[in-house]
């Protein structure tokens, strides 16, 4: 009766995860996915302490307060752009998670009614030699793009000679380990695939330039989802199995999307090289022997007010400078006066996927000013300003017209084709991509060139006199 219970509680649990995940799809319906996946989280952790098998609830509850107090404060303090590090280092803990559960049943199979010790049942031998293997590539993976995104590692890519063949190697290896495991189901072996698959997470890792992390994150995410669907088989969890294949298919499928916003091949990002500091230098001295138009906040507060209609671009830089609720003052301010105002957001703008929505939600920019690109992208013809602030890649004409270019087939948003560009940014240095942007230099584009926040704050001063 117990048994029919949680399995049941655990069905509504799984239920309530893949509605969270339907709801965190759109701003409008986020709030309520969120409710969906505590409701399930909450359900699926009393329902684990209640089975009967589970007695230690002093060292459960230790662990709850601990951990939690933990997770809590972090929440508290982290910073907006600080988000992708700290997804990084949570996906390293259940990758960890992973291995020590792997290790607790491999080493008391009795616990988990899996065999006996030297005789586990060769399905649960094989989950388990998975679960372990893709969970320690998950845990140094994740540290090594920790690392880089918080700048502890350098975000450049470490390459060395024969490492694709380094890498190919040691993965053949693994393979023979997974397999020699399910054979003798010797401990030196199952360490041995630890150990191996903790190296191959940080070499798989390292060769990838910092800015394309956000990437690997994602593909992290996935992989630690495979993890516990794996470990969720070795105990014979429904639900471990379910949220686990969620978050593994989910995390694949964001990997996907950020590549084609970005118009790479995964395996190109998987390969390297590009998203390296480089270059960013070299495009600022270039751009410099140009003329360029400059103007102040006195200058936009005038065009934008005799406007009709103003497309916002935010980008990167907005969430570096918090700029979020300054622009929206701005941009009711605008409206007040009459000016139809929307807000375009490209698939990845900023870090993240979400990055921008995040932050206009957080100001309280109503849902429908926000376009996404294939929604606002033909509108820009027939607008008078478009007021790009702290993006520069996603606007970057050489991903239309230079077939050379890093960026060359990127969607981007068409802000040329308006009447005004005005471009928020502290200098005409370049983007993530480090190339130059010509549409700095355009004559319908006007640089106003300072911090992101601060120059909000001029134009909307500069409105009210
Ligand atoms: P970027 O091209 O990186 O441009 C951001 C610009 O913001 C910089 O050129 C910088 O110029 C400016 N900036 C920085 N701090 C500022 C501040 N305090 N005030 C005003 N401006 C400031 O950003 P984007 O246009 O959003 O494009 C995103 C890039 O990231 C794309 O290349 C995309 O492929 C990449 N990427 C995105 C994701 C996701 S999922 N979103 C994942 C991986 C990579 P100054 O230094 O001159 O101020």
């Amino acid at each position: 009766m117990a048994m029919t219970l949680s399995l049941l509680a655990y069905l509504v649990s799984s239920v309530c995860c893949i509605m969270a995940l339907r709801g965190l799809s759109g701003p409008n319906t986020a709030k309520g996915g969120l409710m969906f996946g505590i409701a399930g989280m909450a359900l699926a952790v009393v329902t684990t302490l209640m089975l009967p098998g589970v007695s230690s609830y002093g060292t459960i509850i230790l662990g709850v307060a601990v951990g939690g107090g933990i997770g809590a404060l972090i929440a508290k303090k982290i910073e907006m752009t600080a988000l992708p590090q700290l997804v990084a280092a949570f996906h390293s803990l259940v990758g960890l998670a992973a291995v020590f559960i792997a290790a607790a049943a491999f080493h008391n199979p009795e616990a988990y009614n899996i065999g006996t010790r030297g005789e586990i049942h060769i399905g649960s031998l094989i989950e388990m030699a998975l679960g372990v293997a893709i969970g320690a590539i998950t845990f140094t993976g994740s540290i090594i793009a920790f690392g880089k995104l918080q700048g502890i590692v350098t975000g450049k890519p470490v390459v060395f000679k024969g490492q694709h063949m380094l890498n190919a190697a040691l993965g053949c290896v693994l393979l023979l380990l997974l397999v020699l495991l399910c054979v003798t189901e010797s401990p030196l072996v199952f360490w041995a695939i630890v150990f191996l698959s903790f190296l191959l997470g940080v070499l798989m890792i390292i060769p990838i330039g910092g800015a394309d992390m956000p990437v690997i994150v994602s593909m992290l995410n996935s992989y630690s989802g495979w993890a516990a669907a794996g470990i969720g088989f070795t105990l014979q969890n429904n639900l471990l199995i379910i949220v686990g294949a969620l978050v593994g298919a989910s995390g694949a499928i964001l990997s996907y999307i950020m590549c084609k916003g970005m118009n790479r091949s995964f395996f190109n990002v998987i390969l390297g090289g590009f998203g390296g500091e480089a270059g960013g230098a070299a495009a600022a001295s270039t751009a410099s022997d140009k003329p360029v138009k400059i103007g102040s906040a006195e200058d936009a507060a005038f065009i934008m007010k005799n406007a009709s209609s103003v497309i916002i671009v935010p980008g990167y830089g907005m969430a570096v400078a918090q700029a979020q609720h300054a622009l929206r003052e701005m941009a009711d301010q605008l409206k007040k006066e009459g000016v139809k105002v929307r807000y375009a957001i490209h698939p990845v703008a900023g870090r993240m996927p979400g990055h921008m929505n995040v932050l206009l939600a957080e100001a309280n920019v109503p849902y429908e000013d926000v376009l996404e690109l294939e929604e606002i992208n033909r509108d820009f013809s027939q607008t008078d300003v478009a007021f790009v602030i702290g993006a520069n890649d996603i606007t970057n004409p050489a991903a239309k017209k230079d077939p050379a270019s890093p960026i060359y087939g990127m969607p981007i948003l068409d802000v040329e084709s308006a009447g005004t560009v005005l471009f928020v940014k502290r200098s005409l240095g370049s983007g993530y991509a480090g190339i130059d942007n010509e549409l700095f230099f355009y004559d319908n584009t006007m640089m106003l060139l300072g911090d992101a926040k601060a120059m909000c704050e001029g134009i909307i001063r500069a409105m009210e006199h």
